[in-house]
């Protein structure tokens, strides 16, 4: 997946050079895969009720493997790489990207309390729900937000050689 993922980005660069990354690249690359995935996680959790003890179980760990599987290398990568990169142009008392790592912290801690409540041996199924639907909420708004306000500012700030800097970063191993 982090291959994949800066693959992608590599290429786009590579492929189109001296363009500057629109906006619309940004989400194409880093938030598309993202939503498709959202979708089939709202069809799980969606689908959950009707399903026997059994089946939940096994829909409940794929749901919070998704985290694994799909979003803390984008987390990660945001945290270390791409909102410390946009910080230095926004003059501000406090850090512009501080709400925006904050909603990631939440999201990874109700990643955390998912996993918690699937692996226990009498699983909450009825609060699993309702925490997948939380969670889906705000990772859905969380992208929204990026995609309108943040990402602009990438665009309007970083030179297509930062952005290629950054876009090559490796990146810490856990989150
Ligand atoms: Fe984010
Ligand atoms: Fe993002």
């Amino acid at each position: 997946m982090k291959r994949t993922l800066l693959g992608v980005s590599m290429f786009m660069l590579i492929a189109i050079p001296g363009l500057s990354i629109a906006t619309e690249g940004l989400s194409e690359v880093h938030h598309k895969e993202i939503r498709k995935h959202l979708e089939h996680v709202t069809q799980q959790v969606d689908s959950l009720s009707g399903k026997t003890s059994q089946q939940q179980r096994q829909i409940m760990q794929q749901i919070v493997a998704f985290y694994g599987d799909h979003v803390q290398l984008h987390l990660v990568w945001e945290r270390e790489v791409l909102y410390p990169a946009v910080d230095k142009y926004v003059v501000a008392i406090y850090s512009y990207t501080d709400p925006m790592r904050y909603e990631h912290k939440i999201l990874r801690e109700w990643f955390g309390d998912l996993e918690a409540i699937s692996s226990g041996s009498n699983p909450e199924v009825k609060k699993f729900i309702s925490k997948a639907y939380n969670m889906l909420g705000l990772f859905s708004a969380h992208l929204d937000v990026e995609e309108a306000i943040f990402f602009p500012i990438v665009n309007k700030h970083l030179s297509p050689e930062e952005l290629q800097k950054i876009m090559s970063e490796k990146l810490p191993k856990d989150s």
